[in-house]
């Protein structure tokens, strides 16, 4: 449909038809038996249903031409009904966890995996997915920090534009991509406490600098949505939040898409306490911009009676419609309301998508210990044990769409990958602990100790059958998403009873830890001879991480988030603020910035990760010693591989301002390079560093750079390395 054509069509349309396009309800209202948790069925009125332009949750091409049939011939105007899913890692075929997908530190294998996830979605009736998720975040006590790409807003940067280009392709016509939404617009990762849906303090310089920039980024790439947060941000609500919306959104970021409050949140404003009551909320988040109410009820029930009031404009409306109506036509929507609904096709996985999930698992586990070369594992009697040995609930709780009957377990590829007379498994323990809370819930187990003894006797014989034991713990798939916030990040008491156990037949142990968020792995390394990070590593988990183990593929992940020693020392990152008294390195340190009773970094550094094999990095260099705005500096590392196997290294540029009108980070990762090299071989690496990378939001309140002293390390996490120095004149 052309521009003239759909501005016809919303002339023709009644207000309260138009007010519909604004209204987005759950998938389960139109459908009996719909996936969707969270509501009550049955709440949305008739005239509702019949009108509102989007919906959520629902998937499946039979299921959803039907709605669509019945929709499209009641609609006054036969305008189609949008689908939209939560497609956060994966629809059928489910990659690692958006964190685990971080670790890899590939973009362009990112991209990949988000066609494939938008191709299964797209055939599969969905026209748009709530991802990517372009939240920084620097805590792990929140639960969400899974749904991320980690504390990094470089690597967030680029791992959420990968995704958007990704989903949306180069043509959204085009019935195997998906529109985009980077959310949750802002900063709904730095929530006070790592307590989901908190409000959040931000100076705006740390907004700007560190929270603001993956969206930005991101935004360039031009995703059709946005999603409003559900915090408030020093003070006001993200949804109303006409600074964060109008000025910094549309204006300085010049988006033009739809923007759609997050689920109930334009109606969460009188929570807050910063709307009177539904009315006051439809009014300020219209005000605040906000293009479509995600299931709160407000515009469906206010919005009519504010435009007839005149307290909402006529021109407000009809452009925040129009912007729904583009949507539709960009997905051409209007020549086939029925794209992708043909054939049930996204239910199928293919062997292609398989392949492609078992390397994105391979590549994002980051090794964190291998004393005395315990992995890979040799050819001796290999106990799989734990809870995690051969469970299929390797997905996420955002993996909803895809289903666990199709997931490969560690045990499962382990069958395949050894003779049957050298392996064995057993459960070990419980998943949980008797009574732990979880986002569903109380999870009690009957008779929960008589179980847990019989689990660990049958453990325990088969720890001793074996020369190693690949104890296979972490947290329950419940434990990380949306509302899962912990005060503690220890693994389950029980699981630390059989490591302690298993440690007691004196075995070699190689511990591989499932999780969405940063632990305290302390105690668990010391108890280890390996240790190993899987995520939720979804459908190809079992054979991603058995052809590490194996040693097919060596380990290549890097942390894209900070594992802490303890829990108080959260939220922690790397890129800190220097203070006035800096802990010395050796030396006396009372009186200075530190804790008393532990370090003040990570037990493990954003960006650390070990391989199989052993890199050498020699020869950094710097082209220049100082340059003007309008030059460049390249600088160089040449990496050795010094092992005697083939290896992935990913070389990490950091920088350092290192005196300025406001006090910058101790570093600063400001570009990455993932290289493989076999035995022997050596390859130069190098950066261009630019003016524009030495930007910060200055005490002027600019982004600009300051002319001074800069310090520069390559190296392989950010606490390593030495630096150069350069000048900026
Ligand atoms: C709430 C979550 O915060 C958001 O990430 C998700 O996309 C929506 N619900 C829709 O399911």
């Amino acid at each position: 449909m052309d521009r003239k054509a759909l501005e016809a069509l919303l002339n023709d349309m009644s207000l309260e038809e138009k007010v519909m396009q604004l209204v987005q309800i759950p998938g389960s209202e139109y459908e009996a038996g719909a996936e969707i948790t969270g509501i009550e069925r049955g709440q949305v009125k008739d005239s509702v249903k019949r009108l509102a332009g989007s919906t959520l949750g629902i998937w499946g091409s039979k299921r959803l031409k039907k709605i669509q049939e019945k929709y499209i011939m009641e609609h006054p105007h036969h305008i189609p009904l949008m689908f939209m899913l939560d497609v956060i890692h994966g629809h059928k075929t489910v990659l690692p966890c958006p964190l685990g997908q971080g670790a890899t530190f590939d973009p362009d294998a990112v991209k990949k995996g988000a066609e494939m996830q938008a191709r299964e979605a797209a055939t599969d009736g969905v026209h748009a997915t709530f991802s990517p998720m372009a939240d920084l975040c620097r805590d792990a006590r929140w639960g969400r920090i899974m749904e991320s790409t980690g504390e990094d807003k470089l690597l967030n940067s680029r791992m959420a534009s990968a995704m958007v280009e990704g989903y949306q392709g180069d043509d959204l016509k085009d019935s195997s991509h998906v529109a985009a939404c980077v959310k949750h617009f802002a900063a709904y990762g730095a929530a006070e406490g790592g307590r989901d849906y908190n409000n959040t303090e931000l100076s705006e310089h740390t907004l700007r600098e560190y929270y603001l920039r993956a969206y930005g980024e991101a935004i360039k790439k031009n995703p059709v949505m946005v999603m409003t947060s559900f915090n408030s941000i020093n003070g006001i609500p993200a949804t109303g939040n006409i600074f964060l919306m109008k000025k910094i959104l549309r204006e300085e970021f010049g988006f033009k898409g739809v923007l759609i409050s997050d689920w109930g949140a334009v109606g969460e404003m009188i929570n807050h306490g910063f709307a009177e009551d539904q009315r006051d909320a439809a009014y300020k988040a219209m005000l605040a911009g906000v293009d479509i109410d995600m299931c709160s009820g407000c515009y469906s029930t206010c919005l009519e009676e504010l435009v007839n009031t005149g307290v909402v404009s006529e021109k407000m409306l009809d452009e925040a419609v129009l912007r729904v109506l583009d949507m539709k036509n960009d997905l051409g929507l209007f020549e086939d309301p029925y794209r992708g609904l043909d054939i049930d096709a996204g239910s199928i996985i293919t062997d292609e998508s398989r392949m492609l999930a078992r390397k994105a698992v391979a590549a994002s586990l980051v090794l964190l210990e291998n004393r005395g070369k315990t992995l890979p594992l040799r050819n001796e009697k290999n106990a799989f044990i734990g809870p995690y040995a051969n469970t299929k609930r390797l997905q996420s709780s955002w993996a909803f769409s895809g289903n666990d009957e199709n997931t490969v377990t560690v045990w499962e590829a382990a069958m395949e990958a050894y003779e049957l007379e050298y392996i064995k498994v057993a459960v070990g323990c419980t998943m949980l602990d008797q009574d732990t809370v979880t986002a569903r819930g109380i999870r009690h187990v009957d008779h929960w100790q008589e179980e847990n003894s019989k689990l660990l006797e049958e453990a325990v014989q088969a720890a001793e059958w074996a020369d190693t034991v690949i104890l296979c713990l972490g947290e329950d798939s419940t434990q990380s998403g949306e509302a899962t916030s912990k005060a503690s990040i220890k693994l389950p008491e029980i699981q630390l009873k059989l490591l302690g156990e298993i440690k007691k037949t004196g075995k070699r142990i190689v511990t591989l830890v499932f999780t969405g968020r940063p632990l305290e792995l302390n105690e668990v390394r010391e108890l280890s001879d390996a240790l190993m990070i899987c995520w939720l590593p979804g459908t190809e988990g079992g054979h991603g991480v058995v052809d590490v183990l194996t040693g097919k593929v060596s380990p290549s992940g890097r942390l894209p988030v900070s594992f802490p020693y303890t829990v108080g020392q959260e939220p922690l990152h790397y890129d800190m603020y220097p203070t006035g008294r800096p802990k010395p390195e050796n030396g006396p340190s009372a009186f200075t910035s530190r804790y008393l009773d532990c370090e003040n970094g990570a037990l493990y550094p954003f960006g650390y990760g070990l391989s199989y094999t052993s890199f050498e990095y020699t020869d950094l260099k710097l082209s220049a010693q100082s340059m003007s705005a309008s030059e460049t500096i390249t600088a160089s590392v040449t990496v050795r591989n010094t092992g005697d196997i083939k290896g992935c290294e990913t070389v990490q540029l950091y920088i350092r301002d290192v005196t300025g009108s406001r006090v910058r980070p101790i570093r600063e990762l400001a570009g990455f390079k993932k290289i493989s090299l076999e035995p022997g071989m050596e390859e130069e690496v190098s950066f261009v560093i630019n003016e524009e990378m030495l930007r910060f939001w200055t005490a002027e309140e600019k982004w600009e750079s300051e002319a001074g002293k800069f310090r520069v390390w390559i190296c392989n996490n950010s606490c390593s390395g030495q630096p150069l120095e350069f000048q900026l004149v």
